[in-house]
């Protein structure tokens, strides 16, 4: 079985594409980044889908960032990602593609939606506005896989990945989820001696994390035995208060100084937890413990961080 995977250099493109080639062996793989092929561009498209006809897309590649970027940029977020969607939906039912996995964000969820956030609730409210653009068009996945489904009879299984974290990840300072924040932020304390870090907030509001490779592994499960318009969130259920998830990385980190709590700030949502009882019944879940994954995310970062390496976006 050929398959393509686009965003290939981005986070879960990392963490997918060894899980792949485990599974469908090197040469019936092909990892492609922008600098491979511009999929804003048609015919790049096409050329790509002619030149390898693969049977199967995992089509990762689009315009993400954080909230700072999307509130900058909010016409390229939304730009970007529908013709990244629409392009390679158009493509892989023109070019006989049998099967795609497309992922959508959890931000796409309504910023109302009630936790634990079933799949259901999707389409019921508006996402949270600063990442709307970016959200509503990646959301523009699950027509395109119904419309497509229907008239081409392209197979598409859309995922819904929660909070991730993980190696590879953006630990940009400016631009960085909350995970990566916190390891960036503890590590530099410890680095120059700090005996306090501050937070924003109460520390209060819970959230699930997904480690990443968690998400990558189930994905072969998604190209082989998975046929249907309902999209299944990947996450691992399990709630943890950012308080303790600061206290978590400061240990594993080797931060000994305080954490101290600016409660002036804004917490966000009390709760964003994400229903998992459609992954567990297909007999799927994330289960690498919150510790277990830290433990391998701060390592990778510790050692990239110390080299400076390219593969850190810092
Ligand atoms: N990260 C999350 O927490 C999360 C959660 C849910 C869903 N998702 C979805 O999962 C997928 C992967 O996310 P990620 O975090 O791995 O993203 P990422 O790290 O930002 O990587 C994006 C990838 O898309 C490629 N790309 C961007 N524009 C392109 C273009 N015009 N032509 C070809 N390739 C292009 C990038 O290539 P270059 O490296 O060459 O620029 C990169 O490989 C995305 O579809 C995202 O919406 C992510």
């Amino acid at each position: 079985m050929k398959v393509l995977l686009t965003g290939a250099s981005g986070f879960l493109g990392r963490h997918t594409l060894p899980v792949l080639i485990a599974r469908y062996g090197q040469e019936n793989v092909v990892a492609v980044s922008s600098r491979d092929a511009d999929l804003m561009d048609r015919t790049a498209v096409d050329r790509l889908l002619s030149e390898h006809k693969p049977e199967v897309v995992v089509h990762y590649a689009a315009y993400s960032g954080g909230i700072g970027a999307n509130r900058a940029y909010p016409a390229d977020f939304y730009f970007r990602n529908v013709i990244l969607t629409a392009l390679m939906f158009d493509g892989a039912a023109r070019h006989k593609v049998r099967k795609m996995v497309y992922p959508m964000g959890g931000c796409s969820y309504p910023a109302k939606a009630t936790s634990p956030i079933d799949e259901a609730q999707l389409w019921t409210g508006f996402p949270q506005p600063e990442s709307a653009p970016y959200s509503t068009a990646k959301m523009m996945g699950t027509v395109g896989a119904f419309s497509y489904r229907r008239q081409y009879g392209l197979d598409t299984s859309v995922i819904v990945p929660g909070n991730m974290y993980g190696e590879y990840d953006n630990f940009h300072p400016l631009d960085s989820h909350v995970v990566p924040a916190m390891i960036r932020r503890y590590h530099e304390a410890g680095l120059n001696g700090a005996d306090e870090v501050v937070m924003w907030g109460s520390g209060k509001p819970e959230r699930d994390f997904v480690y990443a490779a968690d998400v990558a592994k189930v994905i072969p499960y998604f190209i082989e035995q998975y046929s249907s318009d309902d999209w299944v969130n990947i996450s691992s259920g399990v709630r943890t208060p950012i308080r303790e998830l600061a206290e978590t990385i400061a240990e594993l980190v080797g931060y000994r100084g305080r954490i101290a709590w600016d409660t002036t700030k804004p917490d966000g949502q009390a709760v964003k937890i994400f229903a998992t009882q459609r992954l567990a019944a297909l007999g799927l879940s994330c289960d690498t413990s919150l510790r277990a994954g830290l433990r391998r995310t701060i390592a990778w970062f510790a050692q990239h961080y110390a080299a400076r390496s390219d593969g850190l976006r810092l």
